[in-house]
Order: structure tokens, then C-alpha cells, then sequence
């Protein structure tokens, strides 16, 4: 339980042992039904209807000291707070959690999975109907950037139920989803047998798909292993040795560009996104859609392509990659704007389809929440 000592208005705000909270933000953040709808905590008016100026008139802890009562001027509304809300949303903390920043994530290399044991997955069977599984499995997604599935049917669209269960399918022009196997003259080369190295899908869609679904059905060719890498992990590489090649990365925005007879799809964005303080949020690494970079002077040219060269290798690690087999029934789950994706090349002779489908982040985020406050039931505190 947390507690306080003192709770006193201070110059019309809220002055709590060492922490300060101004009247107009207490206000604004009021729980009371009249300001909030229960459950959902939405507002119930606009940041013009609060008096203005907002002063605290009256402050006092209440409950074994637990809860806080506040009283406003000049219209008298009354306000209570759970001491541990306030205490959870102290003002000023220099890092605000993001939790699809880098801040969040556990970056890796091939050698943290040495043990194969340490690779998130479970059956599909477990997943679907297990809470507990399919918690552990979402929470890997968002802290390590993926996880593997066994026993997935091994039949067409069921990948569509896999990112069902956690989610929407995020549907393109590609369809709700996309085949990936050999075919004669591919448009792209994801049809083709060749190996393809490490990337992300779709930059040039804007929003990017935030997940990325591959399933198998067929993997009798000789080759055709499949690879992953933390982009994250590697920008952040990049930044340790060579700070000013990782910051043009990150200020340089790219087009990606995708066109076929029913499509015109392009977005530009930089490489390496950034949130607002510049914690890594999003890479995009593709460079069969990357389109001819035009933002810098020709001068800087060279140095861009350092920069990209450098980038490219420490992702062409093959100790940054780790490397397995998807086989009949395999479906690899990652998060498309951190985890790059490869392939070995493989024989054309043996056939090897993989189904695909995109699904979003924010959804697979929610399910995982959802899920811990059901396995972890909180008294609701009033704000
Ligand atoms: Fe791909």
C-alpha cells in the first residue's frame, strides 16, 4: 500500500510529500462519474469546458489515508483520487513508458536461444483454448518480437483462425491473405526460389502491417529454412559504433514503392523510426522496394549508403539471425516493424507454400492485457 504524509494546497495546486500535481491536470484527470464514464474512463467533456482558471481550494486524505479528496475552485467540484493513482502518475518522469519503443523490448541474438527451449512457442491446440499459453506466447511477441506455433492444421486459410485468436486480420490488396510459393515468372521474388535476405514487409504501406503471420503447409524442398533478426536489436548496434550513421538513418526519410496492374502503393519514412525521444520504434529495411533516396544532396550520397551498408551488415550477421525450419504445421508469428524476416534459397524441384496474413500490434497488445487482468483481478481504485 502506498501512503503519504502530508497532502496540502500549495499556491491553488496539490502539494504530496515531494510531488506536486496542478489543479487544472487534477481536474482534467477528475474519475467522478460526472466527468468520467465508469469502465471505459472516457471523458465526458472537452479541455474548454473546465473553469479556467482551475484552482484546488481543499485537500485531505481519507481511508487510512489510501484515497485523497479534493475540492475545486471556483465551482466547488469535488474530486477523489487512490493515493497509488497518483503516486503511479507522478509528473515529470523523463522516460514515459512506450511500450512499442525499444524501452520495452529484451533485444537478442541467435546465441540467446542457443537452448531450444529458450524459443517462445506452443502447439497450436494449447494456444487456442489455454490462457495461460496464449498470455505467455503475446507477451513474447511484444518483448522478444515473436513466437513459433506446432500443430497447426495443416490446411488452407488456417492461419487466419492463428491470427484470430489474438487479433483482426489486417486485410490489403494482396486479399485477407497471400500464398507464398514457387511460381513460374514471379512478379516478386517471394514467389521465386531464390534466398531472400533479411527484411520487413510492405514499407511502402502506411500504416505498415504490424504483424506478420507465415504459415506452413509444404516444405519438401531441399533449403527453404526460414530466419529471423532484431532489427532493434541491430540498430541499436549501429548507434554504439557509429552514432552519426544510425541518426542519418533515422532523419532521412525513404519512399517504398510497390505497383502492379491494381496497386500504386508507396509511403516514405525513414529507416530507423524514432519516437519523440528518440528511443527506437520502428524499423523498415526492404531493399527491393526502396525507392531512389532524393532527400539529401548529392554530397551526402556517399555517406548515406555507408550508413545503409553498415546497417545491412550488422543485419547480415549470421550470429544476429536465428535460423530454423518451418515444417508442415509451423506458423511463425512476428512483429513486422522490429523483427526482420529471411529465407534460404531452395530447390525449385521440391515444393515448399507457405500461407501469410498480416494482423495489427495495438490488437494483439489488448489480448495480452485482457488476459493478465483476468489472470490478475485489481480492485478498480478511483482515480
Ligand atoms: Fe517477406
Amino acid at each position: 500500500m502506498i501512503s503519504v504524509r502530508n497532502a496540502f494546497v500549495d499556491g491553488g495546486d496539490l502539494a504530496l510529500d515531494d510531488a506536486r500535481y496542478p489543479a487544472l491536470w487534477l481536474r482534467d484527470n477528475c474519475p467522478c462519474p460526472a466527468c468520467a464514464l465508469p469502465g471505459s474512463g472516457q471523458k465526458l467533456f472537452g479541455v474548454t469546458d473546465l473553469p479556467d482558471p482551475t484552482r484546488l481550494r481543499i485537500a485531505e486524505l481519507e481511508h487510512g489515508e489510501e484515497e485523497l479528496t479534493v475540492r475545486f475552485a471556483p465551482d466547488g467540484h469535488l474530486s477523489r483520487f487512490a493515493v497509488s493513482w497518483l503516486a503511479a502518475h507522478r509528473l515529470g518522469a523523463d522516460r514515459p513508458a512506450d511500450e512499442r519503443t525499444e524501452d520495452a523490448k529484451t533485444c537478442w541474438t541467435a546465441a540467446d536461444f542457443a537452448s531450444p527451449a529458450a524459443v517462445p512457442r506452443a502447439a497450436w491446440p494449447e494456444f487456442a483454448h489455454d490462457d495461460g499459453v496464449r498470455l505467455r506466447c503475446l507477451d513474447a511477441l511484444l518483448t522478444h518480437g515473436f513466437f513459433l506455433l506446432h500443430d497447426v492444421p495443416v490446411h488452407e486459410r488456417a492461419v487466419l483462425e492463428v491470427a484470430g485468436a489474438f487479433g483482426y486480420v489486417r486485410e490489403t490488396n494482396y486479399g485477407s491473405l497471400f500464398d507464398v510459393r514457387v511460381e513460374q515468372n514471379p512478379a516478386n521474388l517471394a514467389f521465386s526460389s531464390l534466398p531472400i535476405t533479411p527484411h520487413t514487409d510492405n514499407p511502402y504501406r502506411d500504416p505498415v502491417p504490424t504483424i506478420q503471420l507465415l504459415h506452413c503447409l509444404t516444405n519438401a524442398a531441399e533449403g527453404g529454412d526460414s530466419g529471423l533478426v532484431d532489427g532493434f536489436g541491430a540498430a541499436a548496434a549501429l548507434r554504439a559504433q557509429d552514432p552519426k550513421a544510425f541518426a542519418l538513418l533515422a532523419d532521412t526519410p525513404v519512399t517504398f514503392r510497390y505497383a502492379d496492374a491494381q496497386a500504386e502503393l508507396s509511403a516514405t519514412n525513414p529507416m530507423i523510426g524514432l519516437d519523440p525521444l528518440g528511443r527506437i520504434k520502428e524499423i523498415r529495411f526492404n531493399n527491393r522496394s526502396m525507392r531512389p533516396v532524393t532527400a539529401l544532396a548529392a554530397a551526402r550520397i556517399p555517406v548515406f549508403y555507408a550508413a545503409y551498408r553498415a546497417f545491412a551488415a550488422l543485419l547480415y550477421r549470421p550470429e544476429a539471425r536465428l535460423d530454423f525450419r518451418l515444417e508442415p504445421g509451423d506458423c511463425a508469428v512476428f512483429d513486422n516493424t522490429r523483427i526482420l524476416h529471411a529465407r534460404t534459397g531452395f530447390t525449385a524441384a521440391g515444393s515448399r507454400r507457405l500461407q501469410g496474413c498480416y494482423a495489427d500490434l495495438d490488437s494483439a497488445a489488448s489480448a495480452r492485457d485482457v488476459l493478465r487482468r483476468a489472470a490478475a483481478p485489481t480492485r478498480r481504485n478511483p482515480r
